[in-house]
């Protein structure tokens, strides 16, 4: 299971996934994208897995976003990347089993996306949430206009998807953005430990809850699909060209509402 930058070991029959690409702080590339969904159609097979565990490689990042350098403006693969991103992260919150992420580092964009589809959170200390993609002159593009809402309300979710300010752990925890605070390092083991109080309960009764918590949620799927769509025309603006454009070439962006 996994590939050379999703990386999966297994223990007490709890699989860990880790997305590595530490060059670029993890950030998810179709590469990462394949793995991630390869994996979670082999965890629906896998009747002996407990759990799973997302995290990321390094003490700097979980996920830092969807890769910057390798946004395509020319064709339409981004609406592409943003439906198969749509299939994986809804598989990955209807995973029959537990999923959390431990989350240690920057957790942005399409990384806070990434740990928001997980069913519970663990965050090092050292975290950082946030969803800068305004400051790219784009939207979210994996889930985040309508997870993030969900979790931490409207107004507050508002704040942060408008501004792209990053907020830290402790601020995440009172949010309910975060389940627990660990000191970093700690975020697999904490997370761990929940899996194996989770599992050591009736795995139907778990499975059941899971589903129909998700099913309370589920005329969010309109929302979702929107957002892809959305997504998809922001590529089309100057805006994003410069957005892009400007944190590639390490500057501040001069957007002019085009
Ligand atoms: N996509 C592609 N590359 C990324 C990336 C992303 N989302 N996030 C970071 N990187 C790369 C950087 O370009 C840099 O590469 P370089 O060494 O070739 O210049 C490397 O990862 C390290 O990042 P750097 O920016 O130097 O680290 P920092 O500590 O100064 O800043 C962040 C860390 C996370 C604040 C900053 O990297 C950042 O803002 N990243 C983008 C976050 C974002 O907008 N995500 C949403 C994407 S839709």
């Amino acid at each position: 299971m996994g590939n050379d930058v999703v990386l999966a070991s297994e223990d007490q029959q709890i699989l860990t996934l880790t997305i590595s690409r530490p060059e670029a702080l993890n950030a998810i590339n179709a590469a990462v994208m394949r793995g991630l969904h390869d994996a979670f159609e082999e965890v629906a097979e896998r009747e002996d897995l407990r759990g799973v565990i997302l995290t990321g490689a390094g003490e700097k990042a979980f996920v830092a976003g969807a890769d910057i350098k390798g946004f395509k403006f020319e064709d339409d693969s981004l609406k592409q990347l943003g439906q198969f991103g749509f299939e994986t992260f809804s598989r990955i919150e209807q995973c029959r089993v537990p999923v959390i992420a431990a989350v240690n580092g920057f957790a942005l964009g399409g990384g806070c996306e990434l740990a928001m589809a997980c069913h519970m959170r663990v965050a090092s200390s050292n975290a950082r949430f946030g969803q800068p993609e305004i400051n790219l002159g784009i939207i979210p593009g994996y889930g985040g206009t309508q997870r993030l809402p969900l979790l931490i309300g409207k107004g507050k979710a508002l704040e942060l998807l408008l501004t792209g300010d990053m907020i830290g752990a402790e601020e995440a925890k009172a949010l309910g953005l975060v389940n627990h605070v660990v000191a970093p390092g700690e975020e697999v083991a904490k997370a761990t430990e929940i899996l194996l109080k989770v599992t050591s309960k009736a795995p139907i009764a778990a499975q059941k809850i899971i589903a129909l918590v998700n099913k309370h949620y589920y005329n969010y799927q309109e929302g979702l699909q929107a957002e892809i769509r959305q997504f998809a025309e922001c590529f089309q603006t100057e805006d994003a060209k410069e957005g892009v454009a400007a944190f590639i070439e390490k500057r501040k962006p001069v957007f002019r509402g085009k």
